[in-house]
């Protein structure tokens, strides 16, 4: 695989610093130009961050002296430095949407883990093991912004990653019909640490400001087909969910309700999740975890702690399978909410992209 220049927007971030630490030793990806607000423009990544480093690991030296561009201002140099963006970036929503579609049309395509352009219809929002074949729609959304290369693809909602993962391989043969889910969620997915949200220590926070619509609808867009310049989102699973706010670093679990069309058995389901793999999978990307879905038997499993970075953070983690009075089944199941759910599910993203010849 050739390598490929990449930049980090919004690099400054809790996400951006996961791009960062995780694209340190790619394979395939060598960062060459990060970007922020006009706060941090001008600094080099290090004195930018100054005392915002979150992450366990130290920051990557290779980045420690780039100098931080303006993500608005600095587009075209950008682009000329680069193959592709990640984008991650605190802004207003039309902003966002503004901002990516600049990059595309400056011929640099955006790999983007913003929920902007989630629901623009020619836009793919990609989980690889399950529904890589929509970046079919890049030539079409190409088409309509006069573009040779550049395109959106984004990521869906940290809160999505757990369940998505463990339903969507039992639909084909036993039609998943109605689903209701608890989301007990990490404080990182709100960008915070302990000592950047000291109310979240011993506390839950029964509310995440539009969580719960993102819970329930992006699942249809990627349970959707690919019809002529759109991708048609689903109208089935029916899906309810409660998002709650939990004292947990990282690491986003659910607690799953589920009805069938055809109920399998518990053997059946097993099965399906220990036997699955995608497109990631088949095509041996690097950040692809070698089993995506793992089922833990012992009654107190998964634990957020325990198994958020299975598989270097990317793999789902599933538990507690057994029969509901009132649904078919009920389970509970964990994903790392910035590496699977944000910035390496991106990356994994990125790489499909290269591996089928978008990014070239
Ligand atoms: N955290 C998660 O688990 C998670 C998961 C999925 C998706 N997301 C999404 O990823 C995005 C970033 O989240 P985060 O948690 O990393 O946020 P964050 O920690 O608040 O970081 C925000 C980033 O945006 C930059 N920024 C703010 N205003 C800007 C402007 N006017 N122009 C250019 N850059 C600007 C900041 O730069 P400065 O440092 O210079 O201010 C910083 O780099 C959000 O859209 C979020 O919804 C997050």
């Amino acid at each position: 695989m050739r390598k490929y220049n990449v930049g980090v927007i919004g690099a400054t971030g809790m996400v951006g610093q996961r791009f960062a630490s995780i694209l340190e030793n790619h394979p395939w990806f060598t960062v060459k130009a990060v970007a922020a607000s006009p706060r941090s423009a001008g600094k080099t990544y290090k004195e930018a961050l100054g005392d915002r480093w979150s992450l366990e690991t130290p920051m990557p030296e290779s980045m420690g002296s780039l100098i931080v561009l303006n993500a608005q201002d600095d587009i075209e140099k950008i682009a000329s430095l680069v193959d592709f963006v990640f984008c991650a970036v605190d802004m207003k929503k039309d902003e966002i949407k503004e901002l990516e579609y600049a990059y595309a049309k400056a011929e640099c395509p955006v790999v983007s883990n913003n929920s902007a352009h989630r629901f623009t219809s020619d836009v793919p929002m990609i989980i690889p093991e399950i529904n890589a074949g929509h970046i079919d729609i890049i030539p079409a959304q190409r088409k309509r912004l006069g573009t040779k290369r550049g395109f959106i693809s984004v990521k869906s909602n940290c809160s999505i990653q757990s369940y998505v993962p463990a339903l969507f391989p039992l639909s084909k043969d036993y039609g998943v019909k109605d689903v209701l889910v608890c989301t007990y969620q990490a404080i990182s997915g709100a960008g915070k640490t302990f000592e950047t949200w000291p109310e979240m220590v011993d506390n839950i926070i029964p509310y995440i400001g539009g969580e719960e619509e993102k819970s329930e609808k992006e699942p249809l867009k990627i349970w959707g087909e690919v019809k002529d310049d759109e991708i048609v989102t689903a109208s089935s699973p029916n899906i309810t969910t409660q998002c709650i706010r939990v004292p947990v670093s990282d690491g986003h679990l659910g607690a799953v309700f589920v009805k069938f069309d055809k109920k399998p058995s518990k053997d059946e389901i097993l099965s399906i999740w220990k036997n699955y793999s995608g497109r990631a999978q088949e095509l041996n990307l690097p950040s692809a975890p070698k089993q995506f879905l793992h089922y833990f038997p012992e009654d107190n499993l998964p634990q957020t702690k325990l198994m958020r970075n299975l598989e270097n953070g990317m793999a789902v983690s599933i538990g507690r399978l057994r029969e509901d009075a009132q649904f078919d089944y009920k389970f509970v199941c964990l994903s790392h909410n910035t590496l699977r759910g944000a910035a390496g599910g991106a990356v994994l993203m990125a790489e499909l992209l290269c591996a089928e010849g978008y990014m070239d």
